[in-house]
């Protein structure tokens, strides 16, 4: 498995996994109409504004296996003053689950928080209903720590439940252990 930094090139796989996750992970929580019929264009506008004009506070990492793309990770240096940088999406391809690939992702956006944030906290935004994700998170050294109401794409209401890494240096260790 590599890990590089996204580039243009890579716009429309990252759109198509993260319309892939919402469409499995967020059924219920956003509308049948988006999930079905506008969720990739959506994805597909985002990144393509994010890569083709780069903030210099955000990062994106690709997993690439055999030249195929199987997940990513999209991080915001600096977005809460309290709760530190944001770990904004982790995606991995249905087919290349518990592998250690999310594990191995969320390393390297720990490793961007800690070399780049000012406050070196990681926290992420999970919905409640996505229970998987939050076993995952727990089993990487993660706390739930409060809940935010908020009016997802497509309309409707969602419950985000907020994670967060006091000392992120711990999804090292575990990314480490899995590449071991
Ligand atoms: C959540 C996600 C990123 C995890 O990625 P992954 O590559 O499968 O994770 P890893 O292989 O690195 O780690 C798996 C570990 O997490 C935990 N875990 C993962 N899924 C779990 C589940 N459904 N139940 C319990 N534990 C789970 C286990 O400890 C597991 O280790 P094991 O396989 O040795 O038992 C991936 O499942 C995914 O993309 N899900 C769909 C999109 C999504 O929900 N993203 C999060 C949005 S906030």
């Amino acid at each position: 498995m590599e890990y590089r930094g996204a580039g243009v090139r890579d716009i429309e796989a990252i759109a198509a996994i993260h319309a892939e996750g919402w469409r499995t992970n967020y059924r219920g929580a956003y509308s049948d109409a988006f999930l079905d019929e506008e969720v990739f264009d959506d994805r597909l506008a985002v990144w393509t504004a994010r890569l083709t004009r780069p903030h210099p506070l955000h990062e994106t990492v690709v997993a690439e296996s055999g030249g195929r793309i199987v997940g990513f990770v999209h991080t915001v240096l600096d977005r809460d003053p309290v709760w530190g940088t944001l770990l904004d999406n982790l995606h991995v391809l249905p087919d290349a689950q518990r592998r250690g690939v999310g594990t191995g992702l969320m390393a390297r956006s720990a490793a961007t928080a800690l070399a780049r944030g000012s406050h070196q906290r990681l926290y992420l935004m999970v919905l409640r209903q996505n229970t998987a994700a939050q076993a995952f998170y727990t089993a990487r050294g993660g706390e739930c720590v409060g809940s935010e109401v908020a009016e997802p794409a497509g309309g409707g209401r969602i419950v985000g439940l907020r994670y967060a890494w006091s000392d992120p240096s711990v999804l090292l260790l575990h990314g480490a252990a899995r590449d071991a």
